[in-house]
């Protein structure tokens, strides 16, 4: 029986994963419980504007990893000297050790024009497929499965990379694999990038604070 504490937990030990990674290959029947998951993600006009590509291919591991380097490398070059020293240590991604990339990808004509929901928000359709990139993650965590988001690529060498058509646009790479523990902290807090902010700064009552 799942309690609410059961979900609490698992929110509570999620982590974007990227050093903890075994290198041992996530099973398949293990995948298709994540993906199951997030395939159940609500959707603006039961549209599930999103799709999932499993990479596995150490040649395509590798040459995305390669991109990412490049990118990190950019965004180093661009802090300020004392934030270039603090982001040094960070690791940004677990491509290649993860073995398994799951690239999700949005598609905002899916399901036509007329998207209950949509006419006056547009940016629902791709906060749909946000959401199942979530329903993965807590599912992939309930598992033991590690999930990191990796965002340092351009997005036309991913498009490229996965050969997308066009109007179908890439949202994540993520890592998944198992994992031999979770930080019970995040990385950018232990590393000193960003810390949570506490709860009470987030919340507010009855407007926005002047
Ligand atoms: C949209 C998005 C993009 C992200 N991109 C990266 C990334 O490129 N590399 C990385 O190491 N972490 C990435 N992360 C992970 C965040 O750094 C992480 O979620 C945050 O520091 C909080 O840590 P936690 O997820 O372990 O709680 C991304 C997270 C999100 C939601």
């Amino acid at each position: 029986m799942v309690t609410e504490h059961d979900i609490y937990e698992v929110i509570r030990r999620r982590r974007d994963v990227r050093a903890e990674f075994t290198g041992e290959l996530l099973d398949d029947a293990a995948l298709m419980r994540i993906l199951d998951a997030a395939h159940r993600a609500p959707s603006v006009g039961n549209s599930q504007p999103w799709d999932f590509i499993v990479v596995r291919d150490p040649a395509t591991l590798t040459s995305f990893a390669a991109h990412v380097a490049d990118k990190r490398i950019e965004f180093r070059e661009s802090l300020p000297p004392e934030r270039a020293r603090t982001f040094e240590p960070i690791k940004i991604e677990g491509i290649t050790e993860s073995r398994t990339g799951i690239v999700v990808t949005h598609d905002d004509s899916r399901g036509g024009p007329h998207i209950l929901g949509r006419a006056t928000v547009p940016e629902t359709g791709l906060y749909s497929t946000i959401l199942a990139i979530q329903n993965l993650w807590l599912a992939a965590t309930a598992e033991g499965v590690g999930v990191g988001w990796v965002s340092f690529y351009d997005a036309p060498f991913l498009t490229d990379l996965m050969q997308l058509p066009p109007g179908i646009r890439p949202v994540a790479w993520l890592c998944v694999g198992p994992v031999h523990e979770f930080q019970a902290t995040p990385d950018l807090e232990r590393f000193g990038w960003r810390d949570r902010r506490p709860l009470s700064e987030a919340v507010h009552w009855e407007k926005f604070p002047g």
